[in-house]
């Protein structure tokens, strides 16, 4: 069975981005490889050294993650930092990547930008931390957007260089995952092509629905179109394709007639897709109010991921280290 292995950094709560776009592919996933699901608590220190309350912005991913629907029975499901055998790796790994190269990666240039104060040696080798999470597991497969290209080439690069440096042919070469016909881009309520957090226009598995229906209805539209079968403006588009994501066809057909014979209500159109996108999250909340409750469970959860991600990584770095020529562990 192929290894799949995603990351995502502790800034925030999910959202219906991230729900249709990766959560819900990673539901299914679970069943289909043998999947490792982490938080990237230290990842997060690159751009906050002092983090709030890390632990509990760690805790919350993973009980939206489980309230999603991710198993931990089957897969993997871990936060970073309980497996410090990925540092070990980095070390070795960050021996063989180089100034130049690491100091090119945009996001590199775009967060030093940003935080000229603390350009710090853990931003510049972000990627080969990624590396390290990607290679501990030595995973085939890795599902990332698009802003994660770069450090997927990166982590290529280290696989690659590792086998060419110790003559083996140890890691393989993780590829990016696309989830092919189920990729899904969830736009933004506000006309923007995407829904993220720093856009500030999401909506979140754990609003009620009070929230979600004052949030819909509150989505751009236009005066409405004046000519029968006319194409749609951007706006108006994202608003039907979240109707694509979150309810039937024939809620979809319905109002796509409407807009092609000029008679459509947005607030018609608008209350239907909050009370459809509050049908997905109206479950998924109950859970997350249930699972966060129980500080024991998460614990339990938390411990047995990390347990078996170590595991996982302990049996590479003892390969990696006798390659290298130290002792095994
Ligand atoms: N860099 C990823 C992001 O910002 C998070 C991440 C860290 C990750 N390590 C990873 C993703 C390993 C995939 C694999 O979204």
């Amino acid at each position: 069975m192929e290894t799949v292995l995603s990351g995502i950094r502790p800034t925030g709560n999910l959202h219906l981005g991230n729900y249709y776009g990766a959560v819900q592919s990673f539901v299914k996933m679970q069943n289909e490889y043998n999947c490792y699901f982490f938080i990237a608590d230290w990842h997060s220190l690159t751009t906050h050294p002092k983090p709030e309350d890390i632990q509990k912005s760690a805790r919350t991913i993973l009980a939206e993650y489980i309230a999603c629907g991710i198993d931990p029975e089957k897969a993997t499901i871990y936060i970073q930092s309980d497996v410090h055998e990925t540092l070990e790796l980095y070390l070795y790994l960050n021996m063989n990547c180089y100034l130049g190269e690491l100091e090119r990666v945009t996001t590199f240039k775009e967060k030093a930008r940003k935080q000229p104060e603390n350009v710090n040696a853990g931003l510049l080798t972000y990627p080969t931390l990624m590396a390290a999470d990607i290679l501990q597991h030595r995973a085939a497969k890795v599902p990332v957007g698009k802003d994660q290209e770069q450090n997927m080439e990166m982590a290529r690069k280290c696989a690659r260089r590792f086998n060419y440096i110790y003559g083996v042919d140890f890691f393989p070469e993780p590829q990016n995952f696309y989830f092919g016909d189920n990729a899904i881009k969830v736009p933004g309520l506000d006309g923007s092509g995407k829904m993220g957090k720093s856009e500030g226009n999401c909506i979140y598995l754990f609003e009620d629905e009070k929230t979600i229906r004052k949030k819909v209805m509150k989505a751009v539209t236009d005066s409405g179109p004046t000519e029968p079968n006319s194409e749609k403006p951007e706006v108006i588009k994202n608003l039907f394709t979240l109707m694509e994501i979150a309810s039937t066809k024939d809620t979809y057909d319905y109002f796509d007639e409407k807009w092609n014979d000029c008679s459509i209500r947005y607030g018609d159109m608008k209350k239907q897709l909050a009370e459809d996108i509050v049908k997905t999250i109206a479950p998924i909340r109950e859970r997350i109010i249930e699972i966060s409750s129980d500080e024991a469970r998460l614990d339990r959860i938390a411990r047995l991921g990390a347990e078996k991600a170590r595991e996982s990584a302990a049996k590479t770095l003892n390969e990696v280290r006798k390659i290298i020529g130290f002792r095994p562990y």
